[in-house]
């Protein structure tokens, strides 16, 4: 289905999404979010499809944060309403039962670096630039960059960037563990791409579980983290993948999982 803001493409198992509004360097404004809750219900439910990658169109951005003309037109209650919306929006995308990787190619910030955020992992180019600027708009960031950002860097890091509202570079983000990789902008897409396309050759519902574990395991404490993952562990022996995996590797060949 053709959408106004995002280009969709499937490359073999990958899905591949760009938001897609280069003249205003790929700010999100609310119609945006629509789009971005309906492209990512497909994927989940689109059975070929194992991963998926977000980025952004043009050299430049990745999403260059909220639409600011758009903030700038909100009552309270609707402004309230639309950090609603895209915290649950990026709630969705974060609980994708497939990974989906953040291809942070230039600005990430505000809004957009709270997309990247709610991504699984994060690989940059080397000119991508991330920060919560919220604070030089005299607001704060409203789609849970406040939770996510201290959870992936610690406390004192987040706070420095959301309370000084300055972007780092990628080889700060890096440092800090905001990305896994940063590599050159023409490497960006093959290398998210081989990343993705290794996922996609591994048990999905291995992978979904995995997913399931990690995610709610830091949601709530280790033990009821622990609790889970033993459940989903022995879930797994009810699947045919989990006998194909087995078995290929006691047979020395290539596993075929089926996802089922
Ligand atoms: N919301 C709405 N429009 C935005 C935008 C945003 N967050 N970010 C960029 N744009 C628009 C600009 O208004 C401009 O539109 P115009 O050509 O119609 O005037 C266009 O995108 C290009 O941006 P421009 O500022 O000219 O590019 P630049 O290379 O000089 O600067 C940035 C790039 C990212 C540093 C700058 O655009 C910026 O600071 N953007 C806002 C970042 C921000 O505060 N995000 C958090 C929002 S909560």
């Amino acid at each position: 289905m053709e959408r106004k803001h995002l280009l969709y493409e499937e490359r073999g198992a990958v899905a591949l999404v760009t938001i897609h509004r280069p003249d205003k360097l790929n700010a999100i404004n609310r119609e945006m979010f629509f789009e971005l809750r309906d492209q990512f219900a497909e994927i989940d439910a689109r059975d070929g499809v194992r991963a998926a990658i977000l980025t952004g169109s043009g050299e430049k951005a990745f999403a260059a944060g909220a639409d600011i003309a758009e903030l700038a037109t909100l009552s309270p209650v609707e402004a309230r309403e639309l950090s609603a919306l895209g915290q649950s929006v990026m709630e969705g995308m974060a609980r994708l039962g497939k990974p989906l990787i953040a291809a942070v190619n230039g600005y990430a910030l505000g809004g957009g670096l709270e997309l990247a955020l709610c991504c699984h992992f994060r690989i940059a180019s080397d000119n991508a630039r991330m920060g919560l600027p919220e604070v030089s708009l005299g607001v704060i960031p409203g789609y849970a960059g406040t939770q996510r950002l201290p959870r992936l860097v610690g406390p004192g890091r987040a706070l420095e960037m959301i309370a000084g509202g300055d972007p780092i570079d990628a080889q700060e983000a890096l440092r800090c563990g905001l990305v896994n990789r940063v590599v050159s902008r023409e490497e960006l897409l093959p290398t998210c791409l081989a990343i993705a396309e290794r996922i996609a050759l591994r048990g999905p519902i291995a992978v979904r579980f995995a997913l399931e574990a990690v995610q709610r395991g830091l949601d709530g404490g280790l033990e009821e983290g622990a609790r889970l993952e033993q459940a989903l562990f022995g879930l797994l022996w009810s699947t045919d993948d989990m006998r194909e995996g087995c078995g290929a590797f006691l047979e020395k060949r290539r596993p075929q999982f089926k996802g089922r």
